[in-house]
């Protein structure tokens, strides 16, 4: 395949599809729908559909994917803060199984849509539960001042509106607070507002049968960390919930797909630097944002490790003091020519990959044992270019 590229284990999806939906046994009755953003490609939203997962869609072309890949239209569910008329249109064409509302207005573009065309659509509210995840700034949803969701204190009255109008079936709340997240007590404090709510909403008249959870679980970076795991996130869940008495959905990506894909890459030289040696390597920012946006950590190692180590910056191609993954660092010596690793890169990673600095659109293989398969080839600059045109008027 050359490199850079992304490589998943078919066996490690499958196993945390698993865990994650074993750590809910105790949970009542659940509804698993894969983030799909986390990893949208097809083979392996194919993988999670197999494992009887929906998927958590935040535009239009996931939505389509999710379709593409074999899951199942009422196992879908629509989140995002800006879904267009067009989108919300699709969502009613291919009979998604709910739409998760992040304003009032919207829910009403809904039902109208949904109402000129005869239809009902299933919908839950998503609140703002204005609590801290503790995760990293980017990737925190559930503040107030964040654009997500409608504040908890006006979702009462908010809900109110939306359940009288035709076009509607208001049958639940949804949340997510962030993302990587490390401490299960956001989300315990988190929960907590959401069952009050629910029952401020019941005792309001409304039946709530559904209460989306969302995503969020975080997974280890480096050797050593530890975030709550699937089991511990199940027994908060079913300790919070158990008298709530509804299908309880939950939107996992990163616990599932993290850990379960690598990003492998050529050590193009060793560059003698002040502080230590960079390896300039052939992945760049383009291929693996999160370094470069959210400082994440991705660990470094050597496909074949001589058992030394070395203190270097493993840097990028590209022309931005940001395009760098590790900053004088430990890690595996290697030289020029050598193939290493980031791991914890199956999520968010290939999906926000781009082609800045003209570099072609970074490949991704899925390996199931001892065999493999291209599941998105590398998109070349000549591609790109070819949707690009020079108007006439400038030749
Ligand atoms: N549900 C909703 C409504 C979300 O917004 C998200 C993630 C999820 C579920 C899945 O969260 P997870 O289980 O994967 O934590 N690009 C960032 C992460 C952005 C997450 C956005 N929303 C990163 O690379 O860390």
């Amino acid at each position: 395949m050359g490199t850079p590229v992304y490589i998943y284990s078919r066996a490690t999806l499958e196993r945390h599809a698993r865990v994650f939906r074993e750590g809910l046994k105790d949970a009542g009755k659940i509804h698993l729908a894969f983030a799909a953003k986390a990893n949208p490609n097809l083979a392996v939203l194919r993988i999670l559909a197999n494992q009887g997962y929906g998927g958590d869609v935040v535009s239009g072309g996931e939505l389509e994917r999710c379709i593409a890949a074999g899951m199942k239209p009422g196992d879908i569910v629509f989140s995002g803060v800006g879904k267009s008329r067009a989108e919300l249109e699709l969502g009613l064409d291919r009979k998604i199984g709910q739409f998760n509302l992040e304003s009032e207005e919207e829910g009403q573009l809904l039902a109208q849509i949904a109402a000129s065309r005869g239809e009902t659509a299933p919908a839950t509210l998503r609140v703002n539960p204005d609590v801290d995840a503790g995760t990293h700034a980017k990737i925190s949803t559930g503040k107030k001042e964040n654009k997500f969701g409608v504040a908890v204190d006006v979702a009462p009255e908010i809900y109110a509106r939306l359940a009288q109008l035709d076009g509607l079936n208001m049958r639940g709340v949804a949340v997510h607070i962030g993302s990587q997240l490390q401490n299960l007590d956001p989300l315990e404090k988190c929960y907590l507002r959401i069952g009050q709510l629910v029952a401020d909403l019941r005792a309001a008249g409304h039946q709530i049968t559904h209460v989306d959870l969302g995503g969020g679980l975080g997974v280890p970076h480096r050797p050593g960390e530890n975030p709550p795991s699937p089991a511990e996130y199940g027994a908060m869940v079913a300790r919070v919930t158990k008298d709530w008495d509804v299908t309880l959905m939950f939107e996992p990506g990163r616990v599932i797909a993290g850990n379960s894909g690598i990003m492998v890459t050529e050590v193009i030289r060793i560059k003698p630097g002040v502080n230590s040696d960079f390896v300039v390597v052939d992945a760049a920012m383009n291929d693996l944002m999160r370094p470069a946006i959210y400082d994440a950590w991705h660990h470094f190692e050597a496909v074949e490790p001589s058992g030394e180590k070395m203190i270097a910056s493993i840097v990028g191609p590209i022309c931005e003091s940001s395009d760098i993954f590790a900053k004088e660092r430990e890690v595996d010596r290697v030289k020029t020519g050598d193939l290493g690793i980031f791991r914890t890169a199956g999520a968010y990673g290939a999906t926000m990959a781009n082609t800045y600095n003209s570099r072609p659109l970074v490949p991704e293989v899925l390996v199931d044992g001892d065999r493999y398969a291209v599941v998105a080839e590398r998109i070349d600059p000549a591609t790109i270019m070819a949707a690009e045109h020079v108007p006439e008027w400038l030749k």
